[in-house]
């Protein structure tokens, strides 16, 4: 096991503040059970003096830990000897200035700014996560690997290991639950594919334990490791503003990894002295979807100093469960109830002074559309920060100056059922996929045209459209 001599882990629970070793793979605090930060000692880190040193490395792309999106910021998650670090070429992504959806969201031309995730290798952030995990699975010395998914992390996993051949992947999926863009990749790649009868909660648990029972490394992001890569989305963002910090991060929330990562990234910056304060962060949950928004938003739960109102957080789920509420949402992705980087997610909102909303479906595909017809494909629950950034935009959270940045969290060919039955001719297509789950219309829908096999009455309706 060689780690870095700065590295640790540490309990996020103030009062308990517990630390273990960089080559413990429980995840989970020794002494109370609370979630886990990786730590560093600051006597013994060496970060740049400034952000904008990391820059040259782009003059040596050659080197595959430049060349890539995480690794290029190793020194602001030095866990890892970089001979050591496990790379695919991830995080090469982009922010987009993007005045047309600008326009659909209510802020001036210039102000609108999308970070494409769908980028990365597997098509989605995940990525930049996994690289951080495997790094640490290889340090540990693991030969299989395990994750509950709604489909990216299962993709970004599979491709891990098909492409390092390090390590077998087992994923645990809902039955029905997963789009057909990511179960591809999922089989395409050769992981172990688990599906259960239950959604993403119920493999959420089942995976826990079994990783516990076998020893199998779990890489979901209770996993501290990969938060740690998932930090770098926002040194990229930075580094594309040439250094300056946007007034808003606008992001998707599932199980709540972006935002508890974003807000790591941000307040460590501060600490290191690297950045003076840190962007606003909001963070979109899907009305189906929406227990983040009602814990903080509606039941004003709050960090707290890290004392969160358990009673609260119980109170909840035991409504959930007396409803028999299960999490409903056209965005497949953040179709998660019980999110567990909660407490984590809180404290990124108390640092950075967060807000939660919720879009419903309708405004997320509406979203979705407009983010395609201005240049980027994304999926249905990318959307959500756009609708987000919408509704705050409409309430006057967001004034028409600010710059705000939305996270495009993946691609567009991961669902791409969603996007074919918004833009069908064909009411009964729109009906299964989307009218059931209460979406209406389809507002910005580019419909194809049908034409007969004739030569003229192909060019008469290319005449009328076009
Ligand atoms: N957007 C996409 C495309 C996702 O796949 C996910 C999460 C999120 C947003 C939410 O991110 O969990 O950090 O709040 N997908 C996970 C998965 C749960 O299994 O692929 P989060």
């Amino acid at each position: 096991m060689v780690a870095m001599d700065a590295a640790f882990q540490r309990c996020i629970v103030p009062r308990c503040g517990a630390t273990c070793d960089v080559a413990e793979t429980a995840f989970v605090c020794p002494r109370c059970g609370g979630l886990l930060d990786v730590a560093y000692d600051a006597a013994r880190l060496r970060v740049p003096r400034a952000l904008r040193e990391i820059e040259g490395r782009w003059a040596d792309r050659a080197d595959p830990l430049n060349f890539s999106g995480v690794w290029r910021f190793r020194d602001l998650l030095p866990f890892a000897p970089p001979e050591h670090v496990l790379t695919i070429g991830e995080g090469q992504t982009i922010l987009q200035r993007a005045d047309a959806v600008a326009g659909y969201v209510g802020l001036h031309p210039g102000r609108l700014f999308l970070q494409y995730e769908g980028l990365n290798p597997s098509g989605s952030f995940k990525d930049n996560g996994m690289t951080a995990a495997f790094t640490h699975a290889r340090l540990v010395g693991a030969r299989r690997a395990a994750c509950a998914s709604t489909g990216n992390t299962s993709a970004s996993l599979a491709v891990f290991c098909s492409a390092t051949g390090l390590m077998r992947a087992i994923i645990f999926i809902g039955s029905g639950k997963i789009s057909y863009g990511k179960l591809a990749q999922a089989l395409d790649h050769g992981a172990l594919t688990v599906q259960i009868t239950g959604d993403f909660d119920d493999a959420m648990l089942r995976v826990q334990q079994v990783a516990r029972r076998l020893g199998i490394y779990l890489v979901n992001s209770i996993n501290p490791f990969r938060l740690e890569g998932q930090k770098t989305i926002m040194f990229r963002v930075l580094e594309a503003l040439r250094w300056e910090v946007p007034d808003w991060i606008v992001v998707p929330g599932g199980n709540l990894g972006n935002v508890s990562a974003f807000g790591k990234a941000f307040h460590e910056l501060v600490e290191w002295g690297l950045i003076r304060r840190p962007p606003r962060l909001a963070v979109i949950n899907a009305a189906g979807a929406d227990t983040f928004y009602q814990l903080y938003e509606v039941r004003g739960l709050r960090w707290n100093g890290g004392v969160l109102d358990q009673t609260l957080i119980d109170g909840y789920y035991a409504e959930l469960e007396a409803r028999n509420a299960r999490a409903a949402t056209i965005a497949s992705a953040i179709e998660i109830n019980r999110p567990v980087n909660l407490p984590k997610a809180l404290r990124a909102l108390e640092q950075c002074g967060g807000v939660v909303r919720e879009v419903t479906d309708q405004e997320i595909l509406d979203a979705k559309a407009k983010v395609g017809a201005g240049g980027l494909g994304c999926e249905p629950a990318s959307a959500a920060s756009v609708a987000g950034a919408r509704k705050l935009r409409q309430e006057g959270v967001l004034s028409v100056d600010d710059r705000v940045v939305c996270i495009l969290t993946g691609h567009q060919l991961k669902d791409p059922t969603a996007t074919v039955a918004y833009h069908s001719t064909d009411q009964r297509t729109f009906d299964e996929v989307l009218g059931q789950r209460g979406v209406k219309r389809a507002t910005f829908a580019n419909r194809a045209i049908q034409v007969s096999n004739d030569l003229d009455e192909i060019i008469k309706a290319i005449e009328l459209y076009s």
